[in-house]
């Protein structure tokens, strides 16, 4: 049966064997592909459903304009939706956002705004999240979707991203591992599981500088991951099991690693995914699979991860052997476990950057019927 509409395409994203990297290494890893979503990434998911929300409650009007703060993903899937529905798409990315990103989001018809100035953590999260409230604010048909402060992101991945993972195998897999920015899909992931599959064990992987699990903050390179705060989409940091860290240059190996030895073509935040899963599964010796999450595509990042001057100009080996893996996978330090999993909320960002009233902030403000079963 053909679909409705591209949207209608979203999810059910394919689970593959990683069969060198498992046999060379002892390991019972699957990945998931979120590059077949109609927009090319995970946050297709968040994205369609926050937008859904938006129209079924009034706040997002016909002819109205979607204003949002994001390093590319969430950018690429709302100037995709606008471009189906008939919505003004205007982003604001930073200079981390690769130069394909920000054509793919013109492609959809987007229009797009560079914010240059960093915020106190070094990173561009709160400067761009300011700059999109006061362009929200300025323009009276418009709707935030507020991807870090907005828990329907993580409602989003409870009823499809890990409803689907479940569905998949049946519930027989020992972990889930995904990446952590706004938090949208651990927090959903971990609500799920920890509902129905509480022996499942739920990682996440973070950047070193990133602050969403404390430690301190710093610049990191890694798009797409990380955060200066808790994000309020993790209703209970100790539903995750397994908090893991990942240095820049050993997330760019890895992917590159996956590509040269499985043929999968897939972006940073997924080779820190895969040597975490790894990790894991080296530790737990699992029987049933563990579930990365691979966020999106390589070929969004042609001219940083799959460049070879920009990988020397920035450090990163361009050894894609196993020994390689193995090497990196001996560097990565023992992860944050429950219940000692640090968190670092901050509500006053509510306020000091002028979060709309529209934003649903808490998990208070949602009908718990909001929530599939199983
Ligand atoms: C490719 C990719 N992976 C992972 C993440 C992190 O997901 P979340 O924001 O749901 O925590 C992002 C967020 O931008 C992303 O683009």
């Amino acid at each position: 049966m053909p679909f409705n509409n591209i949207l209608d395409s979203l999810g059910n994203t394919s689970l593959i064997h990683i069969n060198k990297i498992n046999q060379f290494l002892n390991t019972n890893v699957l990945v998931k592909l979120e590059k077949e979503n109609p927009g090319g990434s995970i946050k297709d998911r968040a994205a369609t459903f926050i937008i859904e929300q938006a129209e079924k409650s009034g706040l997002l009007q016909p002819g109205g304009t979607i204003i949002e703060s994001s390093s590319g993903n969430f950018a690429i899937s709302l100037a995709m939706i606008g471009a189906i529905k008939g919505y003004r798409v205007m982003v604001l990315v930073d200079p981390k956002t690769t130069k394909t990103n920000i054509a793919l989001m013109k492609a959809y018809g987007a229009e797009v705004i560079v914010v240059t100035e960093k915020d106190d953590t070094g990173s561009y999260h709160k400067t761009r999240i300011a700059k999109a409230n006061q362009l929200a604010r300025e323009n009276a048909k418009s709707y935030r979707p507020d991807q870090c402060f907005n828990v329907l992101s993580s409602v989003a991945h409870y009823n499809s991203t890990a409803k689907e993972i479940y569905k998949q195998t049946q519930g027989k897999i020992d972990g889930v591992v995904c990446a952590v920015s706004t938090g949208g899909q651990i927090g959903g992931i971990a609500e799920y599981f920890k509902r129905y599959s509480p022996r499942c064990n739920i990682a996440c992987v973070d950047a070193y500088g990133s602050a969403v699990f404390g430690g301190p903050s710093h610049a990191y390179k890694i798009p797409g991951v990380g955060l200066g705060w808790t994000p309020r989409n993790i209703r209970d940091v100790n539903k995750i099991d397994y908090v893991y860290r990942v240095s820049d240059q050993a997330a760019y190996t890895a992917s590159r690693i996956l590509c040269r030895n499985e043929g999968i073509l897939v972006g940073v935040s997924s080779g820190a995914v895969l040597l975490a899963a790894l990790k894991l599964s080296l530790q737990l010796k699992n029987k049933h699979p563990i579930i990365a999450l691979l966020g999106d595509s390589g070929e969004r990042y042609l001219d940083t991860l799959f460049d070879d001057e920009w990988l020397i100009k920035n450090n990163i080996d361009r050894d894609t052997s196993m020994v390689q893996l193995c090497s990196l996978l001996e560097k990565i330090d023992t992860p944050q476990q429950s219940p000692n999993i640090e968190s670092n909320y901050n509500d006053t960002l509510i306020d000091l950057l002028n979060v709309p009233s529209t934003t649903v902030t808490r998990f208070e403000q949602i009908d718990e019927s909001l929530l599939e079963s199983a």
